[in-house]
C-alpha cells in the first residue's frame, strides 16, 4: 500500500518543515487538496503555495482538484509537473476531453468519485485513466469519519479495473487510519491519502509505515 499524506492537515506556519518531514519519513506521494469555495464549502491554496510545496517536496505531487472550472486549474498547475491531477466526475461535462488534455501535458490523469457516485459512472473512461480516487468522506475538510460504503465500492471498482485496465490504480481519500487500512488493502486499494492520521501523530514516520502494509 502506498501512502500520500494530505498537506491540508500540515502546519501552514511551518509548511516547508512539514513537507520535508513527510518526504524523509518515506511517504510515496504528497497529496495536495485544491478547493475553490464553490464546488466545496472550503477554500485552500493556489499556485503560489503549491509551487512552494513542490519546491520542498522530494516526492511526486498528487493534486486533487475540488473546483468548478477544472480546465482552468489544470492549466494553472501543469507547469509544476505533478505526477497526478485528479478532478471530480460530478463537476465535469467533458471528462474524456479533460483526461486527454491532462495526459498531453505529461501528467497522469485521475478521476475522483464522491461517496454517492457509483464506479459504473466511469466505466467508459477507465481505459484512459491512470488512477481513480474514491472519496471516503464528503470532500471539503480533513478530520472527518470514514464512510464504510467505500469498501464494497472499491471492491466493485477493483473488479472493473482488472478487466478493463489493470494498470489503473485505486486511491482512497478521507478518514484513513490503522483501523481501516487492512480492509482497504483486502479489496484492492493501491494508495491511501491520510491527513489527520499522519499529521496528528507524534511520530509521522511510524504513522506512515503503519499504513504501508
Ligand atoms: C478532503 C480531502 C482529504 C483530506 C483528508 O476533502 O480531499 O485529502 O485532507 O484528511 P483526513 O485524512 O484527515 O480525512
Ligand atoms: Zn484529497
Amino acid at each position: 500500500m502506498k501512502v500520500a499524506p494530505s498537506v491540508l492537515s500540515a502546519d501552514f506556519g511551518n509548511l516547508q518543515r512539514d513537507i520535508e518531514e513527510i518526504c524523509s519519513a518515506g511517504c510515496d506521494l504528497v497529496h495536495v487538496d485544491v478547493m475553490d469555495g464553490h464546488f466545496v464549502p472550503n477554500l485552500t491554496i493556489g499556485p503560489v503555495v503549491v509551487s512552494a510545496i513542490a519546491k520542498a517536496a522530494t516526492k511526486p505531487l498528487d493534486i486533487h482538484l475540488m473546483v468548478q472550472n477544472n480546465t482552468f486549474f489544470v492549466e494553472l498547475f501543469a507547469p509544476l509537473k505533478p505526477e497526478y491531477i485528479s478532478f471530480h466526475i460530478e463537476e465535469e461535462k467533458h471528462p474524456h476531453r479533460l483526461i486527454q488534455k491532462i495526459r498531453s501535458l505529461g501528467i497522469k490523469p485521475a478521476i475522483v468519485l464522491n461517496p454517492h457516485t457509483p464506479p459504473e459512472s466511469i466505466e467508459f473512461l477507465l481505459a484512459d485513466l491512470d488512477m481513480v480516487l474514491l472519496m471516503s468522506v464528503n470532500p471539503g475538510f480533513g478530520g472527518q469519519s470514514f464512510i464504510d460504503s467505500v469498501i464494497p465500492k472499491a471492491k466493485r471498482l477493483s473488479a472493473m479495473r482488472d478487466t478493463i485496465n489493470p494498470n489503473c490504480l485505486i486511491e482512497v481519500d478521507g478518514g484513513v487510519s490503522d483501523k481501516n487500512i487492512q480492509a482497504l488493502k483486502d479489496v484492492g486499494v493501491d494508495i491511501v491519502v491520510a491527513g489527520s492520521y499522519v499529521f496528528n501523530h507524534t511520530d509521522k514516520k511510524q504513522a506512515i509505515q503503519s499504513l504501508q502494509i
